[in-house]
């Protein structure tokens, strides 16, 4: 570091876990960028992003809780931030910043490495901000998209911005997806042996793939190997999404599988 180093960051709260500084940071050295990565637990947004422009901090990844708050902090949006409603992506231009989402393409990069998506009859579970993003991806990739949710009013609202077909919890078992998401935060530590959805959802063969990556193998994955599903966990979407991040502000290739296999080996030591 010196007097020319970049500076990056993720800000959220909490934002201790967070495996993001690990990696980009770990992609400036192989690249040989002066630039630093660091993170910062934010609790008044306002300030963290005036902040980024009187400091001069060039790109910002925007974690939980801060996603939708950011938006009327920022000077411009991408047409996917605006849709989906959630920033996790701020790159400062000069002074201008921009907000955009990178969750939904690292979601759609990573499904790609294991299915078709055009046509294929899909559900995701959830409803909350992560679900939009991927809900995003989805119907940009010309899926048959379908949604179920716990709070029925929230998936049926989803349902129509997205052009999908809200399913009661109740009926899915009927509806026998060939690709099943998990955007909720079911099955994540410490509930790891639950799942949102009952095993018996998985009928043939088909992809099931959860945007949770700690724990890697989640019960709702476990469930889908079981039943002859292929078990995707979010370690690839996570990589995606912080790979074009660092695209974005740096304009250089990202080292994708390399960073696949780090995050993925850091993740299993613990
Ligand atoms: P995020 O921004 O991470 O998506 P969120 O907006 O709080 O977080 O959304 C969380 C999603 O997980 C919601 O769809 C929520 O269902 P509700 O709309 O019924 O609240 C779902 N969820 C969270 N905990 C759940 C649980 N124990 N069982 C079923 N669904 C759950």
């Amino acid at each position: 570091m010196d007097a020319h180093t970049e500076v990056f960051a993720v800000i959220g709260n909490p934002v201790k876990h967070s495996l993001s500084p690990f990696m980009q940071n770990l992609a400036f050295e192989k690249l040989s960028l002066n630039s630093v990565y660091s993170a910062f637990e934010v609790v008044d947004l306002e300030s963290a992003v005036k902040g980024i422009k009187g400091l001069g901090i060039k790109g910002v990844s925007v974690t939980v809780p801060h996603k939708e708050n950011i938006i009327k902090y920022l000077d411009e949006q991408s047409e996917s931030a605006k849709k989906i409603g959630a920033v996790n992506t701020v790159t400062n231009k000069n002074g201008v910043l921009e907000g955009d989402n990178t969750d939904w393409k690292g979601f759609i990069l990573s499904l790609r490495e294991h299915s078709l998506i055009k046509g294929k009859k899909t559900l995701v579970i959830g409803a909350g901000g992560a679900s939009r993003g991927v809900c995003y991806g989805l119907a940009s990739e010309n899926a048959d998209l379908f949604i179920t949710n716990r709070t029925k009013s929230k998936g049926i609202e989803l349902a129509k911005d997205f052009n999908a077909e809200f399913v009661d919890l109740e009926s899915i078992e009927k509806l026998e997806p060939e690709i099943i998401i998990n955007t909720t935060s079911v099955g994540m530590y410490p509930y790891i042996n639950k799942s949102p959805v009952d095993k018996s959802l998985f009928k043939g063969k088909g992809v099931a793939l959860d945007i949770v990556y700690n724990p890697l193998n989640t019960k709702f994955l476990r469930d889908a190997a079981m039943s002859g599903f292929k078990a995707v966990s979010g370690v690839g979407m996570f990589v995606y999404q912080g790979g074009l991040q660092f695209e974005k502000w740096t304009g250089k290739k990202f080292p994708f599988q390399i960073m696949k296999e780090k995050i993925f080996h850091k993740l299993r030591k613990g």
